[in-house]
């Protein structure tokens, strides 16, 4: 396939939460290869620094990665000051990064609940409030924050997931209201069911696979970069008056 570049987006410092693995890796890989200043905060170490190796021997830059975990806001906040400073004023907010462990009703507790939002929910507001002064000073930005379709089609044992998941599109639309006099925009991009490494390891059996396709309109399966053509696009000048939308990538799903 052959990609889009985006202009706009050289020279553009983008921050991605979760960008280590799964989707994320491919928005790492994506924006680095359109010239980004990017920096992604991870909890992988391991898969963070082979992603930054094989993107500086592929596309011969280096991403920064900063390990943290996303349930501590002050070192969301503190990596957030760091990218700042290395890489200049932050334009592009990815809030990608998410867990969607599998969980029955009658285990969930409080903790767990509390647990669960803090990396599905919170990260997304205290990260864009961190950046905002930044893209303030930039004279606008670009927020995306990843939903998903798990809400409405019903996908079982992920309860918390899904309900942090329908509240992305409040966040989203709240935000671009407030935000939108600076410039700011912000957006919901909802993947489908993508084929990341973690899907194909844990759910995504051949079986399950069949099932997909035979719920998509699209008779194909949907990888990873399907999703980071998107948020690129979502990313540069070529969307400057598209905000407070809700953009789903799921191969059509009947
Ligand atoms: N893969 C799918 O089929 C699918 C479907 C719908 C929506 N989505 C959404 O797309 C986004 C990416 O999904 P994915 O499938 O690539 O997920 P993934 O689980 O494969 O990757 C998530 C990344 O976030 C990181 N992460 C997890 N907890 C963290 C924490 N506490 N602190 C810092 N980093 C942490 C992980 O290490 C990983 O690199 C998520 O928002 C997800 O909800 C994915």
């Amino acid at each position: 396939m052959q990609s889009a570049v985006y202009p706009s987006l050289a020279g553009r410092t983008v921050f991605i939460t979760g960008g280590g693995s799964g989707i994320g890796a491919s928005l790492t890989r994506a924006f680095a290869r359109q010239k980004a200043n990017v920096a992604f905060v991870d909890i992988a170490r391991d898969a963070s620094r082979r992603l930054v190796d094989e993107i500086r021997q592929d596309v011969g830059v280096e991403p920064l990665f900063l390990a943290c975990d996303l349930r501590d806001v002050e070192a969301l906040k503190a990596s957030i000051d760091t990218a700042r400073e290395r890489l200049g004023n932050i334009a592009v907010l990815l809030n990608n990064a998410a867990n969607d462990d599998r969980h029955r009703l009658e285990e969930v507790t409080p903790a767990l609940w509390d647990e669960r939002i803090a990396i599905n929910l919170r990260p997304m507001f205290f990260a864009a409030q961190a950046v905002v002064p930044q893209m303030r000073e930039l004279g606008g930005g670009s927020i995306i924050n990843f939903g998903s379709i798990c809400w409405r089609i019903g996908t079982p044992d992920l309860s918390i997931y899904a309900t942090a998941k329908a509240a992305v599109h409040g966040l989203s639309r709240s935000l671009a209201r407030e935000l939108g006099v600076h410039g700011i925009r912000v957006n919901t991009l909802s993947p489908g069911c993508v084929m990341t490494e973690r899907q194909l390891r844990l759910w995504v059996t051949p079986r399950k696979q069949e099932i997909i396709l035979s719920n998509q309109y699209l008779k194909r399966l949907i990888q990873p970069e399907h999703i980071a053509q998107f948020a690129l696009f979502l990313a540069a000048d070529d969307s400057a008056v598209c905000t407070a939308q809700e953009i789903t990538v799921d191969a059509g799903w009947a």
